[in-house]
């Protein structure tokens, strides 16, 4: 096959790559990291470049204007290389790494009645074993099993080939004095254990045990080192999702996994960002990460996947079945976790491939449970996961909103950091818009709470009627034709406004609104259909729980006034912050949690949507502001009624 030269116009290297080779194949290969938020679809338009010599072959050029096409543009993800070619590689937006610490640290609380002796699974024993001799020629491992029955009355203890070669040497370099530690996992005699290190003589009993509870979030990692001996959070550090630039939403990154290897680069991904996580919080705490010998890991079932390097394909076609929901327990060498070797990794049970385990164990510290009263969990994200029920019964389902509320398929949208208008008010008069934005400085897009408080208002003042549509007739230049059609611009590049200038104009398009229209309608059909399902009006919900950590931030009133959540007194809402990371921290403590979490795993029913013509219908009647039926949200009629 012909070979061609490929030069880019950066430090990198020129490579050279066979006939048919993707522009991305390419860069990567001169080490360029080029995002691919659409997981290489052609879908996003972000891996834009510049041909500037030469001559690719493009698969495709949606999302670029027939002028972006003129200039030389196309998308490296769809285009060809059939000849040598000269490439620009225009700056590409870079994530703001650390995230802002007041919006990721929660103040947590140990579990009423936590007796870190009694509930949390790992301990250290001494143990004074008698030496072999000829008359008891016993092995070293019967010895030691003995020893340590004797001691704890554990009878089934697992352990792995590298710890079982090195037994030998630790108990005569003891001198048949030896600790041990062991992780009780069932925390019952009978329950199968397992010895996590073995360690010559003594060490004393408050050396240092710790635990890390894992979230991994797709679009957020979530590490809280956690003292075991004291129950307590010593320290929370989050980070982007390092697989980000492979695909903003789950579906994207399972595509991407499926080509050119992407199961191992995505396992590398995440296990970067996992491990530096780990090593920045245990820098703070002066702690040794070889000390951490427990974890718990939740996420949703793609991730999950994708942190073990186990196929996903199989989630995105029907019938859509997991490879796994309920994962074996396995050690840190194993996952690839830079802690001690031997550590635990619990990774927590999910329930079906789009209701992961982040749902059970955010049910779990959402405490609905264990209620009568009958609540409904959400975690407002892509999967729109949500759980209808009480103590008795628990039905769940997801219903896809996609990643708009998240930032992504919205022109100017991004995550909640610094420079996003997170809150904005109009003038009914005027149409003169006011915003708030995150940190100092100049506005730079829109996130989630953003969004929802932009489309409220745009609703609320007349600038958009009841399907979504832009009302070009209003007398403000705010109201223009920009590149994606109608628009209506929040921010005025350059221009003041609340103090601050932004560097580009900042607008919502036709296309975000309907996109959000279409992410909030999915969110509501999914718990009218659930409660379909169950036979029960929506009223007859007592309470509201709101995970993840974007539901935190969210302007109650104005998502009712968007129909994203039920019109119901706002007393009956409770945000509740990242459930999930909180679940893996009580998994992580106290195996009575734990048990907890598989038992609500277990008899969670799950509805499958897209065999459910009702949600369908629900979604369909959703696709308006607030909703097709203004009788289902009587505040907001109320509301556009005085204005
Ligand atoms: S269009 Fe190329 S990565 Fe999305």
């Amino acid at each position: 096959m012909a070979e061609h030269l490929v030069e880019f116009d950066s430090e990198a290297k020129p490579v050279t790559v066979q006939t048919g080779t993707l522009l991305t194949e390419a860069a990567r290969q001169a080490g360029i990291d080029l995002s691919q938020p659409c997981g290489g679809q052609g879908r996003c338009g972000r891996c834009a470049v510049k041909v500037i010599g030469g001559h690719v072959r493009q698969r495709s050029t949606l999302r670029l204007s027939p002028d972006d096409i003129a200039q030389g543009y196309a998308l490296a993800c769809q285009a060809v290389v059939e000849g040598n070619v000269a490439v620009h590689i225009p700056p590409q937006d870079t994530l703001d790494r650390h995230l802002t610490t007041d919006r990721t640290v929660a103040a947590v609380t140990i579990p009423a009645g936590y007796d870190p002796a009694k509930n949390q699974p790992l301990q250290r024993v001494t143990l004074q074993l008698t030496p072999p001799s000829l008359d008891d020629q016993t092995d070293d491992w019967s010895r030691l099993q003995t020893a340590i029955r004797q001691e704890t009355g554990i009878t089934d203890l697992q352990v792995s080939l590298p710890l079982l070669s090195k037994i030998g040497a630790v108990l005569r370099e003891g001198e048949w004095q030896v600790t041990a530690v062991l992780d009780s996992l069932g925390n019952c005699p009978s329950c199968p254990a397992r010895i996590i290190d073995l360690l010559p003589g003594h060490a004393p009993l408050d050396a240092p045990l710790w635990g890390a509870a894992i979230d991994i979030g797709t679009t957020t990692v979530t590490v809280w080192l956690v003292d075991l001996l004291s129950g307590q959070v010593q320290q929370q550090v989050a980070e982007y999702n390092r697989q980000i630039r492979r695909g903003e939403d789950v579906i994207s990154r399972i595509i991407y996994a499926g080509k050119n290897n992407g199961y191992v680069e995505m396992r590398e991904l995440v296990l970067a960002t996992i491990n530096d996580l780990l090593h920045r919080a245990c820098q703070r705490a002066k702690a040794d990460r070889y000390d951490i010998l427990r974890t718990t890991i939740t996420g949703n079932s793609i991730m999950m996947h994708l942190l073990l390097g186990i196929p996903a394909g199989s989630i995105r076609t029907s019938p859509f079945v997991t490879a796994v929901n309920q994962i074996p327990i396995l050690s840190a060498r194993e996952v690839g976790l830079e802690i001690h070797p031997e550590a635990t990794v619990d990774c927590l049970p999910g329930i079906a491939s789009y209701v992961g385990a982040d749902i059970s164990a955010g049910v779990l510290s959402s405490g609905m449970d264990d209620t009568e009263k009958i609540s409904l969990f959400m975690d407002i994200g892509t999967n729109g996961e949500t759980v209808l029920g009480s103590q008795d019964w628990l039905v769940t389902c997801a219903c896809s909103a996609g990643p708009a509320f998240e930032g992504a398929g919205v022109q100017h949208g991004m995550r909640a950091t610094r420079g996003a208008i997170e809150e904005v008010w109009i003038n009914g008069d005027t149409y003169e818009p006011t915003y708030r934005v995150i940190g100092d400085g100049p506005p730079r897009g829109f996130c989630g709470s953003g969004l929802i408080s932009i489309l409220a208002e745009m609703f609320l003042t007349g600038i958009l009627d009841k399907g979504g549509n832009l009302n070009t007739t209003i007398p403000t230049n705010r109201i223009r034709q920009g590149a994606h059609g109608w628009e209506y611009v929040v921010a005025w590049a350059g221009g003041e406004n609340n103090g601050l200038s932004a560097t580009k104009d900042i607008a919502i398009t036709h296309v975000d609104v309907d996109n959000l229209i279409r992410a909030k309608a999915a969110i509501y059909a999914g718990f009218t259909v659930l409660a379909d399902a169950v036979g029960l009006p929506l009223e007859a919900v007592e309470q509201v729980l709101i995970g993840g950590a974007f539901g935190k931030y969210i302007n109650v009133e104005k998502a009712v006034e968007i129909g994203l959540l039920p019109d119901m007194p706002w007393e009956n809402f409770h945000f509740l912050g990242n459930t999930s990371v909180l679940g893996a921290y009580h998994a992580l403590l106290d195996q009575k949690l734990r048990d907890r979490i598989k038992d609500i795993a277990s008899r969670m029913t799950y509805i499958e949507l897209s065999a459910d013509n009702s949600f369908f219908e629900a979604f369909t009647s959703a696709l308006f502001l607030p909703h097709t039926d203004l009788d289902r949200f009587p505040s907001v009629g109320k509301a556009l009624t005085v204005s």
